[in-house]
């Protein structure tokens, strides 16, 4: 395996921020991943596992080693009456995978269809769509601890699962390379339509009889329809999470703004469209140098070209303190803003 040295993570990035690392490897095998750490020890820099980039700020250059996650292949383990179990590599492209599956109709993760990024990151937030989250399928991950070298398994309730979010963004953060996810998959399908006008969708591009290929053609074309395709114009998809806000909030929100956007949630707390929220503060189509907010969904900040991941992180910080005046909401960040100094 080669370490290369002052690397360029411009394409290696959704968001094309042009940043470079000070060393970069791809890594295939545990024997690379041994490699890698042995030349952590030995030169003391810090280090990142990068997937597909998709969900990340640079903010400056990398002082250390990018690992980018390469490790691949799909395994069906085993099944049951009403389950297959299938192991995935956590360097398979996200987007492959669920393709697979539906290809092989094994359904579930259908409506997770065309996220990007790797199978390994998909924990990490437990990725989520049209009223699917990536955990409703989770069974078990591998993970390579840093500290010791061993490999260790990781089971539903260890990951902690929330909106967003997992152990693997707190307390084990930096701290682990998942290695590959076994999934849940379902032999008969459970069509979830609900979401997102998805039986619209099927209806509109005339793909009846449901199936799960034709929700994730009408996943597709929904999102192909509202969302940025990084190949044009860089981006990290929702830049923050949906605020979640007490009942008595919601309730004066709704006095002023009776047009609000929300789910209530079953502990009776409400998640708020932060799309909405942030359209309604007129930043929707905003342009600040070359970074912006997409003119089709107000929750995307865009990179038009060149912009630094400063300027992206001052428009955002802006429209932060926005929606604070406005609704007294804060925002919280999903992208994971990387400092590589
Ligand atoms: P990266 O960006 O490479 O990494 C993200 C974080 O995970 C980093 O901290 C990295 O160090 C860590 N990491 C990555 N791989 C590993 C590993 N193997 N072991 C340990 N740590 C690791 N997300 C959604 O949930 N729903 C959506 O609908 C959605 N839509 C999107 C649309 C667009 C256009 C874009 C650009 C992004 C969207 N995202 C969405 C966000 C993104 O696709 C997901 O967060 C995805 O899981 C990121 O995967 P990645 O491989 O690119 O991760
Ligand atoms: N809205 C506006 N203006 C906007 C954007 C949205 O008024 O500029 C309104 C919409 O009209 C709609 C509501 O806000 O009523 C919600 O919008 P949308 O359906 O586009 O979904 P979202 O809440 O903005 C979430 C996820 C997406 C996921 C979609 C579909 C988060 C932070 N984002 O977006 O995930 O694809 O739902 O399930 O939960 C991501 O995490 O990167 C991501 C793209």
């Amino acid at each position: 395996m080669e370490i290369l040295k002052n690397y360029s993570l411009k394409a290696l990035n959704s968001f094309a921020i042009n940043v470079d690392a000070k060393y970069f490897a791809r890594v295939a095998s545990m024997k690379d991943l041994l490699e890698v750490k042995d030349f952590i020890v030995k030169n003391n820099c810090q280090f990142m596992i990068l997937g597909g980039g998709s969900n990340i700020l640079f903010m400056n250059d990398y002082d250390g080693i990018i690992v980018s996650n390469n490790l691949s292949g799909i395994e069906i383990l085993g099944e049951d009456e009403n389950h297959v179990y299938v192991k995935a590599q956590a360097g398979e492209n996200w987007d492959d995978f669920v393709s697979w599956c539906v290809e092989n109709n094994l359904a579930g993760l259908e409506n997770l269809s065309l996220i990007p990024g790797s199978v390994g990151a998909s924990p990490i937030q437990n990725i989520g769509a049209y009223g699917v989250e990536m955990k409703d399928h989770f069974v078990e991950l591998e993970a390579f601890q840093w500290e010791n070298s061993k490999v260790q398994a990781y089971s539903y309730d260890d990951c902690q699962f929330g909106y967003r979010n997992s152990i693997f963004k707190n307390e084990q953060k930096g701290k682990v390379v998942i290695l590959s996810v076994t999934f849940r998959l379902d032999k008969k399908p459970i069509f979830k339509t609900a979401y997102g006008a998805i039986q619209e969708e099927i209806k509109r591009i005339g793909i009846e009889p449901i199936s799960i290929k034709a929700i994730r053609d009408a996943v597709i074309s929904i999102r192909e329809s509202k969302l940025p395709d990084p190949e044009d114009i860089g981006n990290a998809g929702s830049f923050f999470k949906n605020p979640v806000i007490t009942e008595n909030h919601y309730q004066s929100l709704k006095k002023t703004y009776p047009k609000i956007v929300s789910y209530k949630l079953p502990d009776g707390s409400h998640k708020l469209a932060a799309g909405w929220l942030i359209d309604q503060a007129g930043w929707k189509g905003k342009r600040e140098g070359d970074a912006g907010v997409h003119e089709k969904q107000a929750l995307v900040l865009v990179n038009y070209r060149n912009a630094t991941g400063l300027e992206i992180i001052q428009l955002a910080a802006k429209i932060e303190q926005s929606v604070k005046e406005l609704f007294n909401v804060d925002l919280e960040r999903e992208v994971n803003v990387v400092f590589g100094s």
